[in-house]
């Protein structure tokens, strides 16, 4: 029974200026299948001109980070008042470039996702393990840890997709086994249904994230706890993304 509509999510990270809305214009015209969901979150400057570039309704343009506060003096910061403002629907929150580089902890990813979910957009909540925490067999324990504390008491499959992304495998070109991917997705959505009931854990989406490429998105695609991926350097050619997402299916 079809549950849950895949998303392919894009993630351009610090890449991209106004000349690069040229793979959005492509990416928005390539793909119009009404049961696959593409949103392509961009660095703050391009959100706005990209909004006005897409004319389609499956493509939605989205953020990679917000300020927990809706304003006030936090210099350099953008609140998710302001993406709301300029036409973002998603926003991208405890990536774990951020959750490395700017120490974001939990607790401070789920202050970000409740300010997101406030403005009434959708949030993606990034998890996953490092290569060491991997190696020590605690994947699920961290992961899991990460999922319950990261996830704001509003949350649900309406406003809220979890994001599985083991910190190995983000631009290295290294994939969990098949099997290691449907392990950790079957675990985070059993705890989803401790946490928010069997119901909003069987609708929320599961994304993989980590070197997911048209050569391996397929397989991935295929496991029944995964619906679908976030996708980083692959996502920056349209043409990428849009074979990515032809793997795509409902189930
Ligand atoms: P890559 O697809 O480049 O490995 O990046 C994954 C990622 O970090 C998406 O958020």
């Amino acid at each position: 029974m079809k549950k849950r509509n895949y998303l392919i999510a894009g993630n351009w990270k610090m890449n991209g200026t106004l000349g690069s809305l040229r793979e959005v214009i492509e990416l928005d015209k390539a793909l119009n299948n009404p049961e696959i969901e593409l949103v392509l979150c961009l660095p703050a400057t391009i959100i706005h001109p990209a909004v006005k570039k897409v004319l389609s309704t499956h493509l939605r343009i989205g953020a990679q980070n917000c300020h927990h506060h809706q304003e006030g003096a936090f210099t350099g910061d953008v609140s998710a008042k302001m993406l709301k403002d300029i036409g973002a629907n998603f926003v991208i929150v405890g990536h774990s470039e951020r959750r490395q580089a700017y120490g974001e902890t939990s607790e401070l990813v789920k202050e970000k996702a409740s300010a997101v979910i406030n403005e009434g957009l959708m949030t993606i909540i990034c998890v996953g393990e490092t290569e060491e925490q991997k190696n020590n067999s605690q994947t699920e324990e961290i992961v899991c840890a990460q999922v319950k504390k990261s996830m704001p008491n509003a949350a649900n499959e309406k406003n809220t997709v979890i994001a599985y992304e083991p910190i190995w495998a983000i631009g290295t070109g290294k994939v969990p086994s098949l099997d290691d991917i449907k392990k950790i997705h079957g675990s985070i959505r059993s705890l989803l249904g401790k946490i928010k009931g069997e119901d909003v854990s069987q609708r929320m989406r599961i994304l993989y994230g980590g070197s997911v490429k048209p050569g391996n998105a397929k397989d991935i695609f295929c496991l029944e706890d995964v619906d679908g991926a976030l996708v980083g350097g692959a996502s920056l050619k349209a043409a990428d993304l849009v074979e990515i997402a032809k793997y795509a299916q409902v189930y």
